[in-house]
């Protein structure tokens, strides 16, 4: 066989193409839950801080709205998310390169596939690789209870439609906050709630399963939506007749997906959104088309965050998020920095 080589000559031939390595960690998807819980609560704060620096310091990030590209004749999409934030003197560039597995043919009940890249801030090579599906579900969750910490007016019975993987890490970061003490849960998959239980029971604190989305309305304050439902399951009446004070919706991040009923679009006040570009998929693109929201009720969370603009809505305040890159990026960066470093050691 022609290409096999021994030890020196393969040397010899990196040496005269000058093929030097690229140092490049690995992080699994199970390393990366690690470390997000083991610092959860800095990791929380941290990412408070970070969007209000990118409110504050806008040229300092860029990111494109993410391009999301179909198969034809294949359900799911695939999506490009690259970023890059200049952040206390140092270089943060990311590339998030994910898809929505809905057929499942080789990969079983994992909605989010595919890996993140964190690029070496000077010399462009990849410094690290990442699992994509945990750190798409913990930024998810991080920022929905971040936008609860700063537009709730009632924290005391919070309900979780969706208990999967983003329900159990939005469990895990409300638990970091004061006046949170129950949790209402629904699910349409038993499964799904027994895992959810069996994840949760570290956080000693009472969850109360619940039969239907109509039970979870009528005993909970607010609500947290991660679903991948394909029809809407809040209408502005479910919500007026439960005096539901929050609500979170994450997981229409698609055009085929739908959480809420096109009549939430008429709930007065503000849209609370993660980034301009929700606008462009999922619920909030519906409701652009069909003329039932403008532009100019939308607000993005960091602008919360940082006090540029006050929230006064007395009744529900909404927030949408369908995710974007900056998240991604600042996430991959804490990741990074908390790993253990093999050469330290
Ligand atoms: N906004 C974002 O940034 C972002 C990021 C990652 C994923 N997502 C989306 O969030 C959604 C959830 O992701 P996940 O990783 O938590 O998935 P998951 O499969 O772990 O959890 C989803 C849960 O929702 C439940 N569910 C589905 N339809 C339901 C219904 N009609 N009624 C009650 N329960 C229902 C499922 O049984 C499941 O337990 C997906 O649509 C995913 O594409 C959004």
């Amino acid at each position: 066989m022609g290409n096999e080589r021994s030890t020196s000559e393969k040397k010899d031939f990196e040496k005269l193409l000058r093929l030097q390595v690229e140092p490049c960690e690995y992080f699994n998807d199970l390393q990366i839950h690690d470390i997000l819980s083991e610092h959860r609560k800095e990791y929380f704060e941290k990412v408070g801080e970070w969007f209000k620096f990118w409110s504050l310091e806008p040229d300092k990030v860029d990111f494109p709205p993410k391009t999301i590209l179909k198969t034809e004749g294949v359900k799911g999409d695939f999506r490009i998310m690259p970023c890059q934030i200049r952040y206390e003197g140092r270089n943060i560039n990311s590339i998030k390169l994910v898809g929505t597995n809905e057929e499942e043919k080789v990969v079983k009940d994992k909605i989010t596939v595919g890996k993140a890249f964190l690029y070496h801030p000077t010399d462009n090579f990849i410094a690290g690789i990442f699992d994509a599906c945990v750190l798409s579900s913990v930024r998810t969750a991080v920022c929905a209870v971040s936008a609860f910490k700063h537009l709730s007016t009632e924290r005391r019975s919070v309900g979780i439609l969706g208990c999967g993987r983003i329900g159990y890490y939005t469990a895990m970061f409300l638990t970091l906050l004061d006046g949170v003490d129950e949790f209402v849960c629904y699910d349409n998959n038993p499964e799904a709630i027994e895992n959810f239980l069996e994840l949760t029971s570290e956080f000693d604190i009472q969850c109360k399963i619940v039969g239907s989305v109509k039970e979870l309305i009528d005993q909970s304050s607010s609500l947290f939506i991660s679903t991948y439902s394909r029809d809407p399951l809040v209408s502005k009446e479910d919500i007026e007749k439960g005096e539901i004070k929050f609500i979170s919706s994450v997981g229409a991040d698609c055009n085929s997906y739908s959480e809420l009923h096109p009549t939430v679009a008429s709930l007065p006040g503000k849209i609370y959104i993660d980034v301009w570009h929700s606008l462009k998929c999922g619920d909030l693109r519906s409701w652009l088309k069909e003329g039932t929201i403008t532009e100019e009720r939308m607000i993005e969370l960091k602008d919360v965050i940082s006090g540029k603009y006050t929230p006064d809505e007395s009744g529900c305040r909404l927030f949408i998020s369908t995710g974007f890159a900056f998240t991604d990026a600042i996430s991959l960066d804490f990741i990074y920095q908390k790993r253990k470093n093999p050469e330290s050691e």
